[in-house]
């Protein structure tokens, strides 16, 4: 009898582990324009983080979305002549579920906030603060930001040059900010900074890099001021349920949806599996809003806590952050025309270490993808596939012959593999994950260099055979072990040398190969067949004008 809490307490605690959803959001984006390399930037980044936890066996959660009400997109709605409505189904229907489409981004679910099963739960999460007295009415006046949808605290703005002379400006848009004067309703969030401090204190790895973490703990340290969380000088949001002639402030609408996408008030089962995010990916920008206004709102309605919030950097050009007002005049697609979709996906994890500002340049595009993706990688898996075919007739020998060299190749490849686990599945450090990928891929590079299996395949003794196909097969089995590495990076052209290795008649689908397993050695069965198939990075195309 005794035992009974106690057994069927572990009980529940396994069959939990054994469900836990592994969830990871995007931001949801505003629709006033169409997606640009920032945009793409985080999405990408999440899907890597996703497609990396389903390959170490993990059941995963991966949400984007868009955020749809608020000043800035109705006022965009309204100068183009549309419904704000109107404006939003064809921006998402023509511009964003395409990129993502495009960008082979395979998130599970895509919140859009004008949806009935986002817009009820809102309502019913306000309505629950107010019941419980975390909400009061009042008045404010202060300087707002519409292209952050944000108050802007006095301190924060800088002075306007040029055109905005003598203007206050917000300092991340550099663009006049409005006084607004109005009733609204507010939450009592400068209740929760003590106990926000207290978390963040027992979960240092909340806020991730610390240069984030260390800006929030400063921010909450100067004292929080409480948050107005309605409008009432438009009305493009969600209704307050108990006060119809205000809508719900677009952050707090926005915020939600990490919880009214994975079934809040709605599909318990669903909530309990998946809520709260393992990490939400968010820029520097968004930073407070998820590191601090997210969290009281949870800790004030008793739910749980996301366990990390990581920001990443600034993708600059020419110095400069880019953003819908500075376009630069690149698109995603432009730069998936010329370098290919799998490259994009590459380069800016591998160029950027995460959470630091990077610049784009054509140049620096370029010469990685010649150096890194077409020389080092593309090569050396159509020289193995030609030799295979040249020697063997295109079935993969045996290992007849192996020795030291091929014994620390096996090593390479499960230290890629611990390395890139950690960097990738745990720090979110892409960058130093597809590092040491590379590092194999460039072992396997030198081995062959080494061994010259060109010269050995001149030696018909048995002997020489044996080593030729030892040789061969080592260099094959690589190839195996970096087409499951790169598949969560560059998904397409993984699958083009799975298949030229022959691999999934034998191994299975690429994407259902295991991080843990797939880091051992000799596991594609000698007997496959191997082709040359397309060429994994073809030659650059001369660069287009400007
Ligand atoms: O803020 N470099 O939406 P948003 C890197 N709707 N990342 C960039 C970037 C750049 N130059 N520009 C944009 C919103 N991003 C709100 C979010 S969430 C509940 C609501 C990325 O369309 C980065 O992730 O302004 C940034 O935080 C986000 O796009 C802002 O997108
Ligand atoms: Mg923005």
């Amino acid at each position: 009898m005794a035992a009974t809490t106690d057994s069927s307490g572990s009980k529940n605690t396994s069959a939990e582990a054994a469900e836990r959803t592994f969830y990871v959001s995007t931001p949801i984006y505003y629709v006033n324009d169409k997606p640009h390399l920032g945009h793409a930037y985080t999405t990408v980044a999440g899907d890597v983080l996703a497609r990396w936890h389903r390959q170490r066996g993990e059941k995963v959660w991966y949400l984007t979305g868009t955020d749809e009400h608020g000043q800035k997109i109705m006022r965009t709605a309204e100068a183009h002549g549309v419904s704000p409505q109107e404006w939003c189904d064809q921006l998402v229907r023509d511009a964003w579920k395409p990129l993502w489409e495009h960008l082979e981004i395979a998130n599970d679910d895509f919140i859009r906030t004008t949806e009935d099963r986002h817009t009820a739960r809102v309502q019913e999460f306000v309505q629950d603060l107010y019941d419980k007295g975390e909400i009061y009415q009042g008045g404010y006046e202060g300087p707002y930001c519409v292209g952050c949808e944000e108050y802007k605290a006095p301190g924060d703005l800088i002075d306007g040059t040029g055109e905005f002379e003598g203007q206050k400006l917000c300092p991340v848009h550099r663009k006049p900010v409005e006084m607004l004067k109005e009733e609204n309703y507010f939450f009592r969030l400068s209740d929760y900074g003590p106990r926000l401090l207290e978390f963040y204190a027992a979960n240092p790895g909340f806020i991730q890099p610390e240069s984030a973490r260390n800006e929030v703990l400063r921010f909450v340290e100067q004292g929080l001021q409480d948050l107005s969380i309605s409008r009432s000088t438009f009305d493009w949001g969600v209704p307050i349920p108990w006060d119809p002639e205000h809508i719900i402030y677009v952050w707090v609408d926005a915020l939600l949806n990490y919880a009214t996408a994975v079934g809040y008030g709605s599909d318990p089962e669903k909530f309990e599996r998946i809520f709260p995010a393992d990490v939400h990916l968010v820029g520097k920008d968004i930073l407070r809003f998820h590191a601090v206004i997210w969290p009281a709102m949870l800790m004030a309605n008793g739910l749980p806590l996301p366990k990390r919030v990581a920001a990443n950097g600034w993708l600059m050009v020419g110095g400069e952050k880019m953003s819908k007002s500075n376009l630069t005049g690149i698109s995603p697609h432009q730069l998936t025309e010329h370098f290919g979709v799998d490259a994009y996906r590459y380069y800016f994890l591998r160029a950027i270490p995460f959470g630091t500002d990077g610049s784009f340049s054509w140049e620096d595009f370029s010469a990685r993808y010649t150096s890194e993706l077409a020389n080092d990688f593309g090569n050396l898996a159509s020289r193995v596939a030609a030799m295979v075919g040249k020697y063997f007739g295109g079935v993969l020998p045996a290992a007849a012959d192996s020795g030291p060299a091929e014994e620390q190749l096996a090593v390479g490849l499960a230290r890629a593999f611990a390395e890139a686990d950690d960097r990738i599945g745990e720090k979110l450090d892409f960058s130093g994950g597809i590092a040491a990928i590379f590092e194999f891929v460039k072992q396997v590079n030198g081995y062959l260099t080494e061994q010259e299996p060109w010269k050995v395949a001149k030696d018909t003794s048995a002997a020489g055979q044996a080593r030729l196909a030892t040789v061969l097969y080592a260099a094959a089995e690589s190839l195996r072990g970096i087409a499951v590495l790169l598949n969560p990076v560059m998904p397409r052209v993984s699958g083009l040398l799975w298949d030229s290795l022959g691999a999934e008649p034998v191994l299975g689908a690429l994407a259902e190969q295991q991080v843990a397993r797939a880091a051992g050695w000799g596991l594609l069965p000698a007997g496959v067949t191997v082709t040359k198939g397309e060429i994994l990075f073809p030659r650059l195309e001369e660069r287009p004008e400007a």
